[in-house]
């Protein structure tokens, strides 16, 4: 049987700005959770990339003397650095500029042209030059017709384009966001999104004038560019247009910040709707993180940018910054604070003194009672404390497995780590060290300590997505080898799996304790 196959995406970055933790938060959430189903054996295709055709690069570009092109070339190159180095495992790396990505999409606008749901028009609204989007009357007399984002003045666009019949297609969105409540989450956004919906939905813009020549032409009318929104969003079906990557289509996750769940919730299903193709089973919209308590802005230039990425990465490694975003991070509909002293509280607790000193206790006593062998746990020794600790190890592979499946990346490592919290205090409770002194109870102290490292290695596994270099360093220390692309999850979360006789090594602490 073919492995199941797992589809994720992360929103293609504008590439007119440098990397900063917004997009570091949404690409390793997904790597994260990419990294889950390879796992389990899935067949993973995570797309990642740039999204290039907005009016504002080749703006930039100009002032620099640059051509656009070449201008997005450098800041794309910025980002797929960026990801590299911080160990993303992107399949594909998209960059709306790509040849394979613009025929394409004149194909697909073809298609719709020829069904009647894209079609010519006039349109005078207020527009939102650095958001590149109109805002409705009704929201810009709100914002005082200024942009919500960058409190720049709306100005009065009147051009006559190309228009996508959205207006169409509300009955069927509305049934599909009332029908299927998984499509968008978490369920306030799906709520915020279906109000909208059922307030009535018209027909919007899909092309411009004058970009001179940054971007993709409308078939058959050169002097109109396809809306970069609308460009942008097909990366998602372009990237897998293709014989070999077709059977990734629909795909099964598209991550996303909450700013973008209209185009994405709306536009980008009601697109598929009128080309007749498959819909993604879940648009996932995570909130924001903030920085120490402050909303993040250029004019305020407090963005966790990539120096301050880099700093925590070099004093506390890259893997206690995934656990922190992982675990700390706004993946519901609540914002999160990116605040230095919690960091180094998370990394205290969680790394330091939950895992990596676990990690060493068990590898240690191992080392020094059964000279850096697996015991056995001799049959007929295990009481019932062992047994609740076996139990809660065996358990913990369903739990962590059904949170990942409901996007709950948070949850499921905190239940990983519940379970070394309850190693340590099986440790705490059977004393092992004690039982060493004495030679009648050689026996109990194999069963213990082989119930301490079985059970460490099944919360490795599940811990594995979230810090894969620490827990191969990990599985180093205790003779473990897993081939994590081609996963058999369901097989190596069983009891048993560490052989008594495997070679512990004593390595390096995981996570150094860190004075604040
Ligand atoms: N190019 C569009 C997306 C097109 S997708 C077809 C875009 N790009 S962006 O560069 O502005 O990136 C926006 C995304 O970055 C958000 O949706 C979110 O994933 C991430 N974030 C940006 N700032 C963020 C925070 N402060 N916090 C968390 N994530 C944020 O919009």
């Amino acid at each position: 049987m073919a492995p199941r196959k797992f589809y994720i995406t992360t929103p293609i970055y504008y590439v007119n700005d440098r990397p900063h933790i917004g997009h570091v938060y949404t690409t390793t959430l997904a790597d994260v959770i990419a990294r889950h189903h390879r796992l389990r054996g899935e067949s993973v295709f995570f797309l990642t990339g740039t999204d290039e055709h907005a009016a504002k690069v080749s703006d930039s570009a100009q002032e620099r003397g640059m051509t656009a092109q070449a201008w997005a070339d450098l800041n794309a190159a910025e980002f797929k650095k960026t990801f590299t180095r911080l160990g993303i495992s992107n399949d594909d790396f998209i960059r709306t500029s790509e040849a394979r990505h613009k025929s394409r999409v004149v194909t697909y606008i073809r298609q719709l042209m020829v069904t009647g749901d894209v079609y010519q028009g006039e349109y005078e609204g207020w527009y939102d030059a650095g958001q590149e989007e109109y805002v409705p009357e009704n929201k810009a007399k709100e914002q005082g017709y200024r942009s919500a984002i960058s409190g720049k003045p709306l100005v009065k666009k009147k051009e006559h384009n190309y228009f996508f019949a959205l207006s169409k297609y509300q009955q069927a969105l509305r049934q599909l966001l009332e029908e299927q409540p998984e499509f968008v989450q978490p369920e306030a956004r799906r709520n915020e999104v279906l109000g909208r919906i059922r307030e009535g939905l018209n027909d919007v813009a899909i092309s411009r004038t004058g970009a001179g020549g940054w971007g993709i032409a409308m078939p058959g009318d050169p002097e109109q560019t396809i809306y970069v929104w609308i460009d942008a969003l097909f990366n998602y079906y372009t990237a897998v247009d293709a014989e070999e990557r077709r059977r990734y289509w629909p795909a099964d996750v598209h991550l996303i910040g909450k700013e973008i769940l209209w185009f994405h919730a709306v536009i980008w299903p009601a697109m598929l709707l009128a080309l007749g193709w498959p819909l993604p089973r879940q648009v996932y919209a995570h909130s924001y993180w903030i920085a120490e308590g402050q909303k993040m802005s250029k004019s305020l230039g407090n963005f966790i940018d990539l120096e301050r990425i880099d700093h925590y990465v070099a004093a506390f490694s890259l893997d206690a910054l995934r656990w922190f975003l992982c675990t700390q991070g706004p993946l519901g509909s609540t914002d999160s604070d990116f605040a230095h002293d919690r960091f180094v509280e998370v990394y205290n607790t969680d790394l330091a003194n939950t895992l990596g000193n676990c990690a060493s206790r068990v590898t240690n006593m191992i080392g020094r009672y059964f000279d850096g062998q697996v015991p056995a746990s001799p049959a007929g020794r295990e009481d019932s404390d062992a047994r609740r600790l076996r139990a809660a190890a065996v358990e913990s592979g369903l739990i962590v497995a059904d949170l990942y499946d409901k996007l709950a990346v948070g949850a499921a490592n905190e239940a990983a780590m519940e379970l070394v919290r309850q190693i340590d205090g099986y440790i705490e409770l059977t004393q092992p060290f004690k039982l060493a002194k004495d030679p009648d109870q050689r026996d109990r102290l194999a069963m213990v300590l082989y119930h301490c490292a079985e059970s460490l290695r099944i919360a490795s596994l599940h811990l594995y997505p979230v810090m894969p270099r620490k827990v191969e360093q990990l599985w180093t220390m205790l003779g473990l080898q897993y081939d994590t692309n081609n996963g058999e999850l369901g097989k190596w979360r069983e009891w048993g799996g560490l052989k008594p006789g495997t070679k512990i090594t004593k390595g390096e602490a995981l996570f150094p304790r860190v004075i604040p």
